[in-house]
């Protein structure tokens, strides 16, 4: 699919990933609606890129709803969805304070994984009525996980368990709405440097970009949008979940 003129709404798009992505294919002509919970971030993407800033908390199923709803209004139906909100918080299964806050547990499911399925069953319901392009294509969602959803580390058990969700979800969703025309992918980044590493110390960045193979370097949020670009562009990836991730094997 080419991203020229095409619609597209991107979750997560006031920060990191999201608004890489957002900046990448708005410069390649995509009409960019932004789909954010921090509604003043999101509105200076969209700004800058020109696009629709929807504040929208993506677990809920009416909010997500109506900002679909008013992306196709000003855009038309999207062609290209890419899910990147997204949290991260670290805690033991047993931490020095006692058991895991299961609240917290069922917060990162709720955002990471149920507020990705709730986006892609909400966009695939509009994307199956579009016309078809070549190939009989109508559109591609683009779902967000993580080396940690194959590896994670201790502290992850929250956060590796919903992107192994996405992982999951993948290849049952591509091969349901593959009769529509609709392709289901899943990026899983390593070590992206974006606003979520905030909060890590730097000697713990530093171990950890020694565990990459090669390149030795945090990636670049350009990188991820890069890849968002292919995948829209080559109808034949589908269905499958690709690593993002300078070879790093977390351990
Ligand atoms: N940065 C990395 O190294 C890395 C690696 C692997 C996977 N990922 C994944 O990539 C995605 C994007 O991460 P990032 O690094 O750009 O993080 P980020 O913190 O920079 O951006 C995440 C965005 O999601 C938004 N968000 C959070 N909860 C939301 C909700 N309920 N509804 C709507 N928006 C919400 C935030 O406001 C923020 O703008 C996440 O799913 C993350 O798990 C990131």
């Amino acid at each position: 699919m080419n991203l020229s003129g095409i619609a597209a709404v991107i979750t997560g798009g006031a920060s990191g990933l999201g608004a890489a992505t957002a900046r990448h294919i708005a410069a390649l002509g995509a009409k960019v609606a932004l789909v954010d919970i921090n509604a003043e971030s999101c509105a200076q993407v969209a700004k800058e890129v020109d696009g629709l800033a929807l504040s929208c908390d993506v677990t809920d199923a009416a909010s997500t709803e109506k900002a679909l709803s008013d992306a196709k209004q000003k855009h038309g139906t999207a062609r290209l969805v890419v899910n990147c909100a997204g949290i991260a918080p670290a805690a033991k299964v047993v931490g020095k304070n006692g058991p895991h806050d299961l609240e917290l547990f069922r917060k990162v499911i709720e955002v990471n994984l149920i507020g990705s399925f709730n986006v892609l069953r909400l966009a695939a319901s509009e994307m199956i009525a579009l016309d078809s392009l070549a190939d009989g294509e109508r559109g591609v969602v683009i779902n967000t996980a993580s080396i940690a959803g194959y590896e994670g580390q201790i502290g992850q058990a929250a956060y590796s368990s919903s992107k192994g969700g996405v992982i999951g979800l993948t290849l049952p969703a591509a091969r349901e709405l593959a009769r529509s025309g609709i392709r289901i992918v899943a990026i899983a980044p390593g070590l992206i440097e974006t606003p979520m590493f905030n909060n890590l110390a730097p000697a713990a960045v530093e171990k950890l970009v020694a565990s990459t193979i090669f390149p030795k370097r945090l990636g670049k949020p350009e990188e991820y949008a890069r890849l968002v670009q292919h995948i829209a562009e080559n109808v034949l990836i589908n269905g499958t979940t690709i690593r993002m991730d300078g070879s790093i094997r977390m351990n």
